[in-house]
């Protein structure tokens, strides 16, 4: 069932509770046991404030959202004394659908966070981020692996997340915990994401130099994730890979129609930590269905032997300092070489009907007048005009004002304020069949 339909049956239960019915465990369950629970309750919270003539019964445009999130944490926690079946009966019967939600989306991170604590080397104890699809938030989480079993909650949330973590966007779920979890997902050495079920961990110690997950992986991995289910793609190429988690959520999201999976990336390191993400996210049909190949190798030297439905790649995109040296290819977001490479291979690389998605940026200059492709591809653009505006942090450039201002000059970079945004341009390629190879960049 699609999510929107369960955010309706949902809206339904909420209703009936409103008008004073007992909540119905078993059908709020049914709704949010598999699939993404935050989004669907996310889609509810509109719903409910779409509909209700009565607006902000509970104080804030985010009621539905709040009510799950923040009285109900802070009323179960002071009721853990009171026997189940009274705690239920004592309350409203709205409140009561919310804690319903809240449990639902307690089982959900418990039962992906299990896994990776017992076998995949997350530590027993930490805090991480969750970004349910279409990113209008981004939660805060902390949880701990303890005998009796694995604890998580949910502490803050920031909305509309533009940048990794925006401390000075959280809302405070919880009081402290929220900005305690902030620290320690900041200092730890652990980052822990989750988005669409998949769960991507670098641990600093091990995964040296790897790249990300940033803003730009996740707006990517959500319309790749789009992209594939709408494409049925059952092979998979990741360029590029860093962390691994855009091709693990495709992976996951594909089910059992994925078949085959190639990743690359010129670091040693990255291909390695993209393989443990991967398959500490694939369950075991998938681990013994798919055909699982990495690559250590620049996209220029590998062997381009296979062609796939969907290839993926957000490359290094910021254009180097006119007159700079090109040379040091080995950058994770400077310079435009592995996009034009993308180009000039993309008939290697996708097969008939396949597409190629890939993120540009307002900062890759050369590739700013898409036309000069449209020869050769059928280019489809995610989000109009001149794409998502994110903050652009990116420590090599940010050290280095001549280059800065080079961007700036150049009309890649907006500053405001101390600080510089760029704008996401997430497009998707389909080569023409009649089309001329293109000529080289
Ligand atoms: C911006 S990071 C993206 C990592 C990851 N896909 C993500 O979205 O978080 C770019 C990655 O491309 C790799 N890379 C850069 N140039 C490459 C090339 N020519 N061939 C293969 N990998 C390359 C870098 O090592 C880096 O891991």
């Amino acid at each position: 069932m699609h999510e929107n339909q369960k955010a309706d049956l949902l809206f339904i239960e909420y209703s009936r509770c409103k008008a004073g019915a007992s909540v119905d465990h078993k059908v709020v369950r049914e709704l949010l046991v598999d699939g993404d629970p935050l989004y669907i309750i996310e889609l509810l919270n509109k719903k409910i404030l779409q509909e209700e003539s009565e607006r902000h019964t509970y104080g804030t445009p985010d009621q539905m959202l709040d009510l799950v999130f923040s009285k109900v944490a802070s009323q179960i926690s002071k009721r853990v004394n009171i026997p189940f079946h009274e705690m239920y009966r004592s309350v409203d019967p709205v409140v009561s659908f919310a804690e319903r939600l809240y449990d639902c989306v307690r089982d959900h991170l418990r039962s992906i966070l299990n896994y990776h604590c017992v076998f995949g080397g997350l530590p027993r104890i930490g805090s991480l981020l969750i970004y349910p699809k279409q990113m209008r938030h981004c939660y805060l989480a902390d949880y701990s692996l303890k005998p009796a079993g694995l604890d998580v909650s949910v502490v803050g949330r920031i909305d509309d997340p533009r940048g990794f973590l925006e401390i000075d966007k959280i809302t405070s779920l919880s009081g402290p915990l929220a900005r305690s979890s902030a620290k320690g997902i900041l200092t730890s050495g652990h980052k822990i994401v989750i988005q669409s079920g998949v769960l991507t961990h670098i641990d600093r110690r091990v995964d040296e130099s790897v790249f990300g997950p940033s803003v730009d992986t996740l707006i990517l991995a959500d319309i790749a994730v789009m992209l594939s289910a709408r494409q049925r793609a059952e092979s998979i190429a990741e360029v590029g890979c860093g962390n691994g988690h855009i091709i693990s959520a495709v992976a996951v999201s594909g089910g059992h129609q994925v078949r085959r999976i190639v990743f690359y990336d010129v670091e040693k390191n990255a291909v390695r930590c993209t393989h443990r993400n991967l398959m500490n996210n694939l369950n075991r049909v998938q681990r013994n269905n798919i055909d699982v190949v990495g690559i250590i190798a620049l996209l220029q030297n590998a062997h381009l032997v296979d062609k796939f439905d969907l290839v993926v790649c957000n490359p290094p995109y910021t254009s180097r300092l006119r007159g700079s040296d090109a040379l040091d290819r080995r950058s994770a977001v400077a310079g435009e070489e592995l996009i034009g490479e993308l180009i000039n291979n993309a008939g290697k690389l996708i097969g008939n009907n396949g597409r190629l998605l890939m993120m540009l940026s307002s900062t890759s200059l050369s590739f700013r007048e898409l036309a000069a492709l449209e020869g050769t591809f059928a280019i489809e653009k995610y989000y109009s005009g001149p794409g998502i505006r994110v903050p652009f942090d990116l420590e090599e450039v940010l050290s280095a004002p001549e280059w800065l201002q080079f961007l700036v000059d150049e009309g890649g970079l907006e500053k405001e304020g101390d600080r510089y945004y760029h704008h996401l341009r997430p497009i998707v390629l389909e080569l023409k069949h009649d089309a001329e190879p293109h000529s080289s960049i």
